[in-house]
């Protein structure tokens, strides 16, 4: 068994789970971080024991220091995506990349250059194409079961407490940090959608607006400035986080109290879209911000038979239209990890591909671009009204 020694430049949320779980494989070993933020880059070199000289608040220290990397994982938000892999790759070092490739075309298509210039492997971070749930939907289209797909129902629905982190959370509520809140949180259901269908998508329609989350003057800035509404608000910080209410000292970060109202927040609230692929499959795509459950529910409607399935129920059922009876084809539950089991097994395909890049995984630049291209024509239709091209979007297809 090979040991490859990792660099991980972004050292939040994803980049201590990431590290964490390439480490439990036994595989890696995490070697430095990049990393800006001090109490991040604190709690990261405890965890993984790293000595302060390998701790970096620049990731260009990082790569110029004598030490080995056989791999980097890049999880820093997507504004900075490109200028920091395109850096990695230059120096010859194989990447996992964290989606979406980045927050604009612009700088994915570098990435994609960059990609083909070096002959440096990368690997986006689809990892919903691993978890147990997509990859029996897989199997079934790709089984004929259903025939022939003439059209998709997708639904990401989110809970109002997921919803209000797209307010709070500093790396995620401007679409100068993300792109667009749809880029950003659905480039997921984009590339499985791109996966089942199997053709090249060629136009988009969208719509959508922020109509709720609107300036408040009856509220405050920060639910903890004594709120009027704070009782009934189901937005309200003191229900997220009951610590609030204990009047003891906290260390949890101001920015989490932002009023989801009168945050700083750029991005729609709903959205819509609607897609045609080359192979004559359409889908309607919805971004719903207030469910009951975080979950994707998916209708495929195909030749042969029909698929519903809902991720959060783990729940597939196949509807043949010579019987119409419902055919139960659940698969399995592994929930012990985040994403359904999906986290370790995309971090071990990482490692498989350094071991031998014949051992390609089920996502590199190729498909992190094509999702890419999908939802900045998306982005681009809501701002101009209008239907996009995604053939002239791109320039080229690769
Ligand atoms: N695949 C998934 O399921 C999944 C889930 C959540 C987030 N993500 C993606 O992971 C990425 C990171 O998200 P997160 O939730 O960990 O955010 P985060 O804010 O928790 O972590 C990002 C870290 O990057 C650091 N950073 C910012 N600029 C940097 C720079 N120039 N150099 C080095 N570090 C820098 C920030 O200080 C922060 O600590 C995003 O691309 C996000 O879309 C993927």
């Amino acid at each position: 068994m090979k040991l490859h020694f990792l660099g991980v430049i972004g050292g939040g949320n994803r980049g201590k789970h990431l590290a964490r779980l390439a480490s439990k494989t036994g595989r890696a070993k995490i070697v430095a971080v990049a990393e800006p933020d001090e109490t991040q880059m604190k709690l990261f070199q405890r965890e993984f024991g790293l000595s302060s000289d390998n701790c970096y608040q620049d990731y260009k220290h990082l790569l110029d220091s004598n030490l080995r990397f056989d791999g980097i994982l890049v999880t820093t938000p997507p504004f900075c995506h490109a200028e920091i892999t395109c850096a990695c790759l230059e120096k010859g070092i194989p990447v996992f990349l964290e989606k979406p490739m980045a927050s604009n075309l612009e700088d994915a298509r570098k990435i994609v250059d960059t990609v083909k210039k070096t002959g440096t492997f990368l690997q986006t971070g689809f990892n919903c194409r691993y978890a147990p749930f997509f990859e029996k939907i897989k199997e079934i289209v790709s089984s004929g079961q259903l025939g022939k797909i003439l059209s998709i129902e997708w639904k990401e629905i989110i809970t109002p407490f997921h919803w209000s982190t797209y307010c709070r959370y500093p790396s995620y509520n401007k679409r100068s940090v993300i792109g667009s809140w749809l880029l950003e949180k659905c480039c997921h259901d984009l590339d499985l959608i791109n996966w089942l269908v199997e053709s090249p998508c060629i136009r988009v329609a969208s719509f959508g607006n922020r109509s709720y989350f609107k300036r408040r003057s009856d509220t405050p800035e920060y639910c903890t400035d004594g709120c009027p509404i704070e009782k009934e608000c189901i937005f309200s910080a003191f229900k997220f986080y009951p610590e609030l209410k204990e009047n003891v000292k906290t260390s949890l970060p101001k920015y989490k109290t932002r009023c989801v109202f009168n945050s700083d927040s750029d991005l729609v609230d709903h959205q819509s879209v609607i897609l045609e692929y080359e192979n004559g499959v359409t889908v309607c795509f919805s971004l719903i911000p207030l469910g009951q459950n975080n979950t994707r529910q998916v209708y495929i409607c195909g030749t042969e038979a029909t698929l519903k399935g809902d991720w959060i129920f783990n729940k597939i059922r196949l509807y043949p239209h010579h019987t119409n009876e419902e055919v139960i084809c659940d698969p399995e539950l592994s929930y012990e990890e985040e994403h359904g089991g999906a986290d370790p097994k995309i971090i071990s395909a990482f490692l498989d591909s350094l071991d031998n890049p014949l051992n390609r995984p089920k996502t590199t630049e190729k498909e992190g671009w094509e999702a890419m291209v999908v939802g900045c024509g998306i982005d681009l239709a809501l701002r101009e009204h209008r239907v996009v091209d995604l053939k002239l979007l791109s320039g080229i297809r690769s």
